[in-house]
This record gives C-alpha cells, sequence and structure tokens, in this order.
C-alpha cells in the first residue's frame, strides 16, 4: 500500500519535472492550483432536470428546439471523425481530462444559435467539441468570432497533438486559438476584446481557476450575455460566483452520462 502510493507520488514528481522543462511558467503556475484543490468541496445543486426547456426560455427561444437535433448530430459526427482517425472520444481519454459530452454540446449550439453572439471566448479545447460546435453554430448564423484559450495537457503530452483534432480546416475561418493557460492569457485577451457575448468555461476545473475566470469574464460580459461552465460539482466556484452576482438567470444542468454538472447563468 505504502510502496504503491510512494511509485503515484514519484511519476506526479516525474511528470512535473518534464512539464517545468517544457514549460516552466506554465508548470510553476499549476502548483497554486494543486495547492487550493484542498480547501475545495463539493457542491450539492438542486439540478434542473428540465434544463433545456428553461435554457431556451432564458434565450427567448421556443422548446422543444429542432436545432438540439442538429446538436445531437453533430456530436455523432464527431465521435465518428474521431474514432476514423484513430482517436479516442469520451471520458477521461484526454489525459484525465474528458471531451464536452452531450448535452454540453446542445447546450452550447443552441446558446450559439439563438444568441447569435459576435465575441465567444471559451477556455479548454482538448480535441475541440465545443469549439467545432460553436464555430458551426456561428457559420449557420453568419456572424461571429471564436477565441479558444487552451493549455495543451502539460502533464501528458502524448495527447498535444490531438488538440483540436475534431475541428477540420473548413470551420476554421471565425476561430483564433491561444495558446497558453488563462490565468497568462485571459486578461490580456479580454482587454483586447473589450466586451464578451458569450463564455464557455471549460478547462481546469478548480475552484480557484473557474472563479477566476468567471470574475474577470463577469466584468466584460454584455448585458444579456452568457455564461456555460463545466463541471461545476466538484467544488464551489461556480455556486460562490452565482451567489455573489446574482446573475437574472441560473440553472443547474446535467450531462447525458450523469456524470457531472454543467451551469448556465444570463446576465
Ligand atoms: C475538459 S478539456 C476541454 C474539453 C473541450 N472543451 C471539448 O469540447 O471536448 C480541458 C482542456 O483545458 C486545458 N487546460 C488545462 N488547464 C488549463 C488552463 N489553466 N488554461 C487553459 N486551458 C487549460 C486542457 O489541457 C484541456 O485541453
Amino acid at each position: 500500500m505504502t510502496r504503491h502510493s510512494g511509485n503515484a507520488g514519484e511519476r506526479r514528481v516525474r511528470r512535473f519535472l518534464r512539464a517545468f522543462a517544457a514549460d516552466p511558467v506554465e508548470a510553476l503556475l499549476y502548483i497554486p492550483e494543486e495547492l487550493s484543490k484542498k480547501s475545495e468541496h463539493p457542491v450539492e445543486y438542486r439540478v434542473d432536470e428540465d434544463w433545456e426547456a428553461r435554457l431556451h426560455s432564458a434565450l427567448g427561444a421556443p422548446w422543444p428546439c429542432p436545432e438540439a437535433a442538429r446538436a445531437a448530430e453533430l456530436w455523432s459526427t464527431v465521435a465518428e471523425e474521431l474514432h476514423r482517425d484513430g482517436l479516442a472520444f469520451g471520458r477521461h481519454t484526454y489525459g484525465f481530462y474528458s471531451d464536452a459530452d452531450q448535452a454540453l454540446t446542445r447546450a452550447v449550439w443552441c446558446t450559439v444559435v439563438h444568441l447569435r453572439p459576435e465575441v465567444v471566448v471559451e477556455t479548454g479545447v482538448a480535441r475541440g467539441t465545443t469549439s467545432r460546435a460553436v464555430l458551426e453554430a456561428m457559420e449557420r448564423n453568419g456572424c461571429g468570432h471564436l477565441w479558444s484559450i487552451d493549455l495543451p495537457n502539460p502533464f501528458e503530452r502524448g495527447v498535444q497533438r490531438q488538440t483540436g483534432a475534431a475541428v477540420p480546416e473548413s470551420c476554421r475561418a471565425r476561430w483564433t486559438y491561444v495558446e497558453g493557460s488563462s490565468r497568462r492569457r485571459l486578461p490580456q485577451l479580454l482587454r483586447r476584446l473589450g466586451r464578451v457575448d458569450l463564455f464557455v468555461h471549460d478547462s481546469l476545473h478548480t475552484a480557484r481557476n473557474t472563479r477566476f475566470e468567471m470574475d474577470r469574464v463577469g466584468r466584460a460580459l454584455a448585458p444579456h450575455g452568457v455564461m456555460l461552465v463545466d463541471d461545476i460539482s466538484t467544488h464551489q466556484g461556480f455556486s460562490e460566483w452565482a451567489r455573489a452576482e446574482a446573475p437574472a438567470a441560473e440553472l443547474i444542468c446535467p450531462s447525458d452520462d450523469g456524470e457531472g454538472l454543467f451551469g448556465f447563468v444570463r446576465t
């Protein structure tokens, strides 16, 4: 038992040293995130089982919505294309991170189609399911641009070459990929953009990082702007932000596989 955890500890140290050698700044920025997990606690939310109807109501769109079926089709297409290219897809397959599940993909698609945002910022790309959903929905709208901030998994270098694999060249005209952690890249991007219509958080799901991103983007969010925040139940970041900011609409949405929750807020 002791020997086993010692090995796990050694593996973590080796992974950290490799990450440090590749990018010392990003590796050092990870330390406070790791330490902050000690003060995290899971949150018991009251889940909005009818979240899709309520999300559409918050966006002023009718429900049932034919667009939800298009999003489901897109998710299956992404799964098939990645499979065809010999890549994995699903929970914990991009190192310890997961590809977006179907429910989050529907929420992203329908929010873009109904909100018609000009400026979308997301954090966390991995293979790029949510990026693809935003970009294809924007193409349908004929407007908008997506800025995606992403630090390719620093501890599992083998998956880095898969970053953005779900986003074909034909979808990239409206896309700017910004490499680096949100801690480093988000403040300067927000200063440059001035305003955000839609924000999708799907990067490092610590309370500290989620709260940092929501606080920063919250100050730049357009009136009636939307944030979609993945993986909110394992820490208190989303709930504390919502309590402090009291957004006009707040929804707690279950993933289709029942493994996680994501939040929707509209200011
Ligand atoms: C959950 S995955 C993203 C899933 C993706 N949105 C999708 O649709 O499948 C998290 C991604 O965020 C990246 N990441 C981790 N820490 C980050 C940070 N501090 N800032 C930005 N990206 C980060 C991970 O390497 C990974 O690419």
